[in-house]
């Protein structure tokens, strides 16, 4: 199967059929969202929290961003594979953003790269796409400033701010950006977005009307047991069903009932009674030489 290209992703927007995004953060996942028929898998900087134990997404590193989306990649074939870039990974200069960017689709296998923010990202987005990089937006809620948004939040719920958020988006589609993702959004502003934009949108927590939705993995399938958003809807309850697992193993490996014979090699008879008077005339000679 080959790899959906941008202009199919496109092709999604203007025939009116949703884009389904999904977060994932390794081999097994990659491969999985592919097998289920996801059209776009982003290795979010939300591996912080949801992988590497973090509260926010700050602590993110391109070493860890790096090694995360290598194991995407190499899971996920058809699907267009999306590296976020880290906090402090875009936020100094066009030159660190154009590095970057570099270092992530050269050394992982992504096919593009996400960026949060409007304002001085809009520069960087004109240097990655410049240097041949294609780019998702985000805006709305965006985690690697949520403390200078006042929290995680709903943004864009007074006219002003969704103004300024349709623009905001305007922009990036102007900058090059290939779709653009709205966090946190109320719904009527989303829909509003959705329909100035060329682009697709994909929205979380922003309404049906986004051109496509995302969810993070671990949301979706029960695994995060921190508190989650009121957008996330839970489709799986793992983390009970992975404990119940491993609770069983730890019973049957205590009661001596793991491994059972399945479970277990063996060796021919022959071999066995050569094995053990080999080891026992071994014994002897250093019982002698003592
Ligand atoms: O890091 C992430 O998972 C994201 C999605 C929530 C869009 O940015």
């Amino acid at each position: 199967m080959s790899k959906l290209t941008l202009t199919e992703l496109a092709e999604l927007k203007h025939q009116g059929r949703r884009i389904v995004m999904v977060t994932a953060y390794d081999y097994p996942s990659g491969r999985l969202a592919e097998a289920a028929g996801v059209d776009v898998v982003l290795v979010g900087d939300s591996a912080a929290m949801t992988v590497l134990g973090h509260e926010t997404t700050v602590p993110a590193t391109m070493d860890e961003m790096v090694m995360l989306t290598r194991a995407v990649a190499r899971g996920a074939r058809r699907p267009l594979v999306v590296a976020d870039m880290p906090f402090g990974s875009f936020q100094v200069s066009d030159e660190d953003a154009v590095r970057n960017g570099v270092r992530l689709v050269k050394e992982t296998g992504a096919d593009a790269v996400k960026v949060e923010g409007a304002g001085p990202t809009v520069s960087r987005v004109l240097g990655l796409v410049g240097a041949g990089i294609p780019v998702m937006g985000h805006v709305g809620l965006t985690p690697q400033s949520a403390t200078l948004l006042g929290g995680f939040r709903a943004q864009g719920r007074t006219a002003a701010q969704a103004k300024r958020l349709l623009e905001d988006a305007l922009t990036l589609e102007q900058a090059g950006c290939f779709s653009v993702v709205l966090e946190a959004v109320p719904a009527a502003v989303a829909a509003r977005v959705t329909e100035a934009l060329t682009v697709p949108t994909i929205g979380i927590g922003s309404g049906v009307d986004c051109d496509g939705q995302v969810l993070v993995w671990h949301d979706l399938l029960g695994l995060y047991e921190g508190k989650t958003a009121r957008f996330v809807k839970r489709y799986a309850e793992l983390a009970p069903t992975i404990q119940d697992a491993i609770e069983r193993f730890a019973a049957d490996v205590r009661a001596g009932s793991f491994p059972a014979e399945e479970h277990t090699y063996s060796i021919p008879d022959e071999e066995l009674a050569a094995f053990e008077a080999a080891v026992s005339d071994s014994r002897a000679g250093s019982r002698r030489e003592r």
